[in-house]
């Protein structure tokens, strides 16, 4: 008899009355445009603030995706074309096209692979003469050392952009993540925690970088009238009131979710982490993470099949549970090997004056944490028995292959 017999439960609910109305409300004003006219209010303008205030930030600028918010964050940090960029090979694609958008050099950090995200001291060993930036990801909602990165940054006078994409909802030290760098940057799409449909936003931490921010997600107008009209390449990333709609809605939703996921993840954490051969994602002291899903991994030395068999061995009990977030690391992606962003030629590359080799990239930590990586679907719909067939399921695997 398989240890679980049933399928795991989809999230609850997610959008009921309070979002029909606001989306009614939005419809009622008879204009989407997220800019207000004279007398009236923006929806988007006002979920900002709400956003701003809830992450402890200056400010928020609203944008189309959370690509979009890293693409805003990459451009208003004004690193020369050409700069190299450091980040992290296992992330979303998101992460690395904001470089790319911009005329930019993704450098592959190492990581831990027990965390599956760079150290500060990879990042220290990933600086050039050449690095201008940093984009960190804090993945699957587990903060990074956040405060040490910014400090190497601050020292070098790089740019630090987080991407929180997955980590709505997660602090370090007490304070929400976004907050570190210079700009902190968030996905609303559907998979999130909470969602506004598609969407994204940048925190922001002073006038200055609000204003370059709100210029870059909106083609470079001057909507404020600060006498700075297209001054820069800048798209269109802008938000529509009925995105604002929903972000307005359902930010209040966000810490019960958050506080579910942290009651489901921090236990599993806690039995798996007694489990010979098993290791959760190791946490930094004073993370608190947000669980957008759960990563473990395998210990090659001391389970003795490999991570696919282990990921079928729980198939059999009835745990659907997936390889690593990333089916390689993203420097051996055909996009890397080849450099096939442009047509014909990667303008970045020329700009620099240097070849950029990614066949020849290989990081020790990031291809362990890939090949024995598994991530397990978590949200605030399992119940504390589901978490029980998990660490039953994963304990007697672990059992029949050390
Ligand atoms: C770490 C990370 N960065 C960036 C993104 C891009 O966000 P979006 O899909 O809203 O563009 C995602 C999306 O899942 C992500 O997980």
């Amino acid at each position: 008899m398989p240890v679980r017999t049933k399928e795991l439960p989809p999230r609850p609910d997610r959008f009921g009355a309070e979002e029909l109305a606001a989306l009614t409300a939005a419809l009622d004003k008879n204009s989407l445009w997220y800019w207000p006219k004279a007398n009236e209010t923006s929806i988007v303008a006002t979920a900002m603030e709400a956003y701003a205030k809830r992450f402890g930030a200056h400010s928020a600028v609203a944008t189309s995706s959370g690509t979009a918010s890293l693409h805003v964050a990459v451009a208003a940090s004004r690193m020369p074309p050409g700069s190299e960029v450091i980040t992290t090979p296992i992330t979303d694609i998101g992460t690395i096209n904001a470089i790319l958008y911009q005329n930019l050099i993704p450098v592959f950090a190492d990581v831990d692979p027990n965390t599956a995200m760079p150290r500060p001291e990879h990042i220290t060993a990933a600086i050039t003469d050449r690095t201008r930036g940093v984009v960190a990801v804090h993945l699957t909602g587990c903060p990074m050392e956040i405060d040490d990165i910014a400090a190497i940054c601050a020292r070098r006078g790089l740019a630090l952009i987080e991407d929180c994409a997955q980590a709505l909802g997660a602090t370090y030290k007490s304070k929400s993540v976004g907050l570190f760098g210079h700009f902190g940057c968030f996905s609303l799409n559907d998979q999130k925690h909470i969602t506004s449909g598609e969407g994204g936003f940048v925190l922001t931490g002073t006038d200055h970088d609000y204003y370059l921010c709100h210029n870059y997600a909106d083609k470079f107008y001057d909507r404020y009238g600060r006498n700075i009209r297209l001054q820069a390449l800048a798209p269109n990333y802008r938000m529509s009131e009925l995105d604002g709609a929903m972000a307005a809605t359902q930010l209040p939703k966000l810490d019960g979710i958050v506080r579910r996921r942290r009651e489901l993840g921090d236990r599993l954490d806690r039995e798996l982490s007694k489990i010979r051969g098993v290791i959760p994602q190791r946490k930094p002291a004073d993370a608190e993470c947000s669980y957008f899903f759960y990563l473990l991994r395998i210990d090659p030395r001391i389970i003795t099949c490999t991570r696919d068999q282990f990921l079928r061995a729980l198939a059999k009990e009835g745990i659907p549970a997936r390889a690593a977030y990333v089916r390689e690391p993203i420097y051996r992606s055909y996009y890397f090997l080849q450099k096939s962003f442009f047509p014909g030629v990667w303008p970045a590359e020329v700009v620099s004056g240097r070849q950029y080799d990614y066949k020849s990239v290989s990081l020790p930590g990031a291809e362990e944490a890939v090949a024995t990586g598994i991530s397990l679907e978590l949200h605030e719909g399992f119940a504390d028995s589901d978490i029980d067939d998990y660490i039953a399921a994963i304990d007697l695997v672990a059992k029949n292959n050390r």
